[in-house]
C-alpha cells in the first residue's frame, strides 16, 4: 500500500519509529517531513498528506503531533478525508470498521512506540465495515435522503 506520512516537530520522533515498521510490512512510504526536531507548523505537513491522498498519489496517510489533535483538525478540513485520532488498538480498529478512515493521526507527547506500532498494524489491516456505516459517511457530506 502507498502511504503518505508527517509530523511537527512533536512527532518527528514517533514518525521516525512508525516509517520502518511501515517498510518492514512492504509498504512504499513517503515521508513529507518534518526532518528534525526544530519547531515547524503543523498544517503544513497535514496539506501535503491529505493533497497525496486527494491526488490518489497514496492510500492512507498517518500524520503525528504533539498530541495529535491539531493534525486531526487540519486534516478533517478537506473533502474525501477522515482522519481519526486515535490513542489504542481499539479506536484504531473501530476507526477503520466504522469510520473508514484514511487518516490514522496519533500524539507523539501522548503514546509510546509499542503501543503506537501495534495501533498502525491494526489500523493497516481492518477492512471497513460498509453497510450502515456507509450510509452514515455519506450523509456527513450530503443531504439524508441521497444516502441511502
Ligand atoms: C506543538 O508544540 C504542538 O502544539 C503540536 O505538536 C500539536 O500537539 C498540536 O495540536
Amino acid at each position: 500500500m502507498k502511504i503518505a506520512i508527517g509530523s511537527d516537530h512533536g512527532g518527528f520522533e514517533l514518525k521516525e519509529i512508525v516509517k520502518p515498521l511501515l517498510e518492514e510490512l512492504g509498504h512504499e512510504v513517503q515521508d513529507v517531513g518534518c526532518y528534525s526536531l526544530d519547531s515547524v507548523d503543523y498544517p503544513k505537513q497535514a496539506k501535503e498528506v491529505v493533497s497525496l491522498i486527494r491526488a490518489g498519489k497514496a492510500e492512507r496517510g498517518i500524520l503525528i503531533c504533539g498530541t495529535g489533535i491539531g493534525m486531526s483538525i487540519a486534516a478533517n478540513r478537506y473533502p474525501g478525508i477522515r482522519a481519526t485520532l486515535c490513542h489504542e488498538p481499539f479506536t484504531a480498529e473501530m476507526s477503520r470498521r466504522h469510520n473508514d478512515s484514511n487518516i490514522l493521526c496519533m500524539g507523539g507527547r501522548v503514546i509510546g512506540p509499542g503501543l503506537a506500532l501495534e495501533m498502525v498494524k491494526v489500523w493497516l489491516t481492518t477492512p471497513f465495515d460498509g453497510g450502515r456505516h456507509s450510509r452514515r459517511l455519506c450523509q456527513i457530506d450530503k443531504a439524508e435522503e441521497e444516502c441511502s
